[in-house]
């Protein structure tokens, strides 16, 4: 194909969606509308959680993983946004690290009270993971390693989601690192999976596990194919 039809085809693009450093921006356009919009969902899911009689801070176990889910969702549907919208999709937007500190707050949060439902005492904890000095491999166990790797990611890749880890990793192998997002929505599924989120089929929380996977997926095939198509115009106009 000759450069001249090569080049009259290649699209061209836009900036990304939220590559802006300015903080007062960012306070505006990225942390107060997830401050608001996770607020909301998590007193929607509140409110719609089975009552088990009086208010127990385990109760907000379900709430606050599955908005942390949903962000996470968010932060890998970032990049198939920017390729959709024929944007540029460069390693590193803002928007993707404002989502992802929200995720880990989320996580977090969620991490503490989903620890709340087993006794007291400070070595309460244990008991999610051992049983009789043995590693608890049954369905709960099992939710709870996944979802302790998944604590240890999402905290992993906040520590590194800064300007000055990107300077000292460099951007290769800051991206590999990041890349650790697809092993943590892997492991937050399999723990909720494992904590019963399927049982009930017809639950509200069954239903955005579902449709969550659904649409990462989509969302991840349509991005990978929209960038080969785009690396393949831009290798012919080349
Ligand atoms: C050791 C760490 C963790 C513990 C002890 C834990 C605890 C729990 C508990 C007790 C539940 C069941 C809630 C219920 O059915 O009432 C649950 C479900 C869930 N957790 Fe975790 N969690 C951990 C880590 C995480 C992380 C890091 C995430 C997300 C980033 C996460 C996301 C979820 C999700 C999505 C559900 C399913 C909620 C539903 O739809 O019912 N968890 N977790």
């Amino acid at each position: 194909m000759s450069a001249k039809t090569a080049s009259s085809r290649a699209e061209p693009l836009r900036g990304a969606l939220g590559t802006r450093r300015d903080i007062r921006r960012r306070l505006l356009l990225h942390h107060l509308p997830l401050a608001i919009g996770t607020s909301a969902g998590l007193a929607v899911l509140i409110a719609i959680s089975p009552s088990r009689g009086g208010f127990a801070l385990s109760q907000l176990a379900s709430p606050t993983g599955d908005v942390a889910l949903v962000l996470l969702a968010i932060t890998l549907l970032v990049g198939p946004a920017n390729l959709l919208l024929r944007r540029r999709n460069p390693i590193n937007t803002y928007l993707r690290r404002d989502v992802g500190t929200w995720t880990a707050i989320y996580s977090v949060v969620h991490v503490i009270v989903g620890f709340q439902g087993h006794g007291g005492g400070p070595f309460a904890f244990v008991d999610y993971f051992f049983v009789d000095g043995r590693p608890l491999i049954d369905s709960f166990g099992l939710g709870n390693w996944t979802g302790l790797a998944a604590t240890v990611i999402v905290v992993a890749l906040l520590v590194i989601s800064t300007d000055r880890s990107l300077r000292e990793l460099k951007a290769k192998r800051w991206k590999d690192l990041q890349r650790l997002n697809y092993t943590l929505f892997a492991l937050v599924v399999a723990h909720a999976v494992f904590y019963g989120a399927l049982t009930q089929m017809v639950s509200p929380f069954a239903l955005i596990l579902v449709v969550t996977v659904i649409v990462v997926l989509l969302g991840q095939a349509v991005g990978i194919w929209l960038w080969r198509r785009r690396r393949a115009r831009t290798a012919d106009v080349t």
